[in-house]
């Protein structure tokens, strides 16, 4: 049977869409242990879950020969699928297609399936893999940018937008990234910087290599721009969909409820002696979260850098959390400028899609130093206040051992709006640590004691005795209950039920004024 020839032009026309740059770049692409652009859509997405739209968009340039090169879909594919179920609108550059710059119809194709995405509330995952501007299109390239700068600042706030860098992401071309939620690198293949290490070494003589300028690592331990650093392309694109399980599709929406098999009535006796005597030992508390969690199963973000604050998500009786710890095991869990950018941060993503907020404090303080204050730990500090300030969503904190000083402020207080806040036994809240306080508070009394030392230790073992513990706090309410450390979880999941239909709102506004 023949078939009819309209329809053998269109099977033909989307066979060529297919094909990318043809065969010899999809070649070069696996060479460098690259995916190409649909493969990665279809390990992304559900199994045929995926709707293509404009895959018969080309440009329309004609200097330099353009018109003479054109490929069907330009050189990004978009549309839209579907991770466990849930819709998601899709972009994936094709670095097989003019190295999958960005001339004019792919940023409207982009711009496209932003505004589809917002207007039907579902999150936008962005595949990037490209050597940025299409030169040849010159300034037309760089307004398409700038209208994706826009739709992703509009998207901010009401759907996730998550970004995964797949290959080169260089100059401008970074800022889409960087406006979206969360930023997924691939550790060896992903690069991503404002200027290559030639323009580097001519500006200001540094020899630096790719990956030491702009890898995944350096991205994930140093500047603190990307979220994850993923060993392979498959387990980025893995760790994406699970990323998407905790997260609601829009910002009206509740976060998915996922009840497991872990008994939300469950105790665990471990952590009755997981705070050391010693409140100068450090102990893991991502220890005490995975104990505490759901299955034990912890989804951290941006786990390499400012590792003195541990954020993430988690489950807890079927509650999809956002969970912001301090870690005595880095730098004894002070609060510096990267620590206070990074939880701030992830607080205002909780807070924006309807996450309740659980946190663990033991922090001795802000950290003290000249690098810390030039660097405008002021500034940065209050960035993390502001965020848990204005959070509306249901706030949990958990005093595990130290709370002195504005870190007790910070850390999302009684006072900023925390609905609950439980202390374990181990708790020490106070305005600074007993050495500190001892030292100020007696220091003429020490001048002139016999034996300054002798009296010293009495002293702080006083000031210690009175008030490095939960009850004072919980004397003025400050600290609603002392909790036993094993009855952590189903107190804490007790508390998200109790918390199931909180509302609360901030005045009317335009926008506040976070000190950026
Ligand atoms: C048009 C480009 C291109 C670009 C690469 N290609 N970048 N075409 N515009 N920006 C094409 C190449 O001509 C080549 O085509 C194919 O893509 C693959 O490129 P290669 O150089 O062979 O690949 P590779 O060796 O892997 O190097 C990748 C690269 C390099 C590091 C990305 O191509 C590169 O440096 N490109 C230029 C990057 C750049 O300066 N972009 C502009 C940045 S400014 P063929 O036909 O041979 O396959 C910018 C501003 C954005 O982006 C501002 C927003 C506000």
């Amino acid at each position: 049977m023949t078939t009819d020839p309209k329809i053998e032009q269109l099977r033909e026309l989307r066979k060529q869409a297919a094909q990318g740059g043809g065969p010899e770049r999809i070649q070069r692409q696996r060479e460098r242990g690259k995916m190409t652009a649909r493969e990665r859509l279809d390990l992304l997405l559900d199994k045929g879950s995926f709707h293509e739209i404009d895959a018969f968009v080309v440009h329309r340039e004609t200097n330099f020969d353009m018109d003479r090169q054109k490929y069907l879909g330009d050189s990004v594919i978009t549309g839209w699928g579907t991770i466990d179920g849930r819709l998601v609108y899709v972009f994936s550059q094709d670095f097989t297609i003019f190295g999958g710059s960005l001339g004019m119809v792919h940023a409207q194709k982009v711009v496209k399936i932003m505004e589809m995405a917002m207007r039907n509330g579902a999150p936008i995952i962005g595949i990037n893999d490209s050597g940025g501007a299409r030169i040849q299109e010159g300034v037309a390239s760089l307004g398409g940018y700038a209208e994706i700068f826009l739709r992703n600042t509009l998207a901010s706030g009401v759907v996730p937008q998550l970004s995964a860098i797949m290959g080169p992401c260089a100059g401008g071309a970074v800022y889409s990234p960087a406006l979206t939620d969360f930023i997924f690198m691939v550790k060896d293949t992903s690069h991503m910087f404002i200027t290559g290490p030639d323009v580097v070494k001519a500006v200001t003589g540094e020899d630096v290599s790719f990956e030491e300028l702009g890898g995944a690592m350096t991205h994930n331990t140093k500047s603190g721009v990307a979220h994850m650093a993923a060993n392979s392309e498959a387990d980025c694109l893995y760790l994406l969909r699970e990323l998407f399980s905790y997260l609601p599709s829009n910002n009206m929406e509740d976060p998915p409820f996922k009840p497991g098999k872990d008994d939300p009535l469950r105790t665990e006796s471990a952590l009755n002696t997981l705070v050391p005597d010693n409140p100068n030992k450090p102990y893991d508390i991502k220890q005490a979260i995975k104990l505490i969690v759901d299955d034990g199963e912890f989804f951290e973000i941006q786990e390499h850098f400012a590792q003195n604050i541990v954020v993430g998500f988690a489950r807890l009786g079927g509650f999809s959390v956002g969970i912001v710890a301090n870690q005595p095991m880095v730098l004894a869990g002070v609060l510096d400028i990267s620590a206070s950018e990074k939880a701030g941060r992830f607080v205002r993503f909780c807070d924006a899609f309807n996450i309740p907020l659980v946190v663990f404090e033991d922090v001795p303080g802000f950290l003290p130093g000249l690098d810390q204050e030039y660097g405008g730990i002021i500034r940065h500090g209050a960035k993390l206040l502001y965020a848990f300030c204005e959070a509306t969503v249901p706030k949990i904190t958990v005093v595990t051992r130290k709370a002195y000083g504005g870190a007790y402020c910070v850390m999302n207080s009684k006072h900023i709006r925390s609905d609950l806040n439980l202390a374990w036994p181990t708790a020490e809240i106070a305005v600074m640590g007993p050495e500190g306080a001892v030292n100020i508070i007696f220091r003429r009394e020490l001048a002139n004691a016999e034996d300054p030392e002798q009296r010293r230790i009495e002293l702080v073992e006083e000031y210690r005795n009175r008030f490095a513990n939960p009850y004072t706090a919980a004397e003025r309410g400050y600290i609603d209950d002392v909790i036993e450390p094993s009855e952590t979880r189903p107190r804490l999941i007790n508390a998200l039920n109790m918390l199931q239909n909180k509302r609360d709102e901030n005045p009317p506004k335009k926008h506040g004024n976070i000190p950026l």
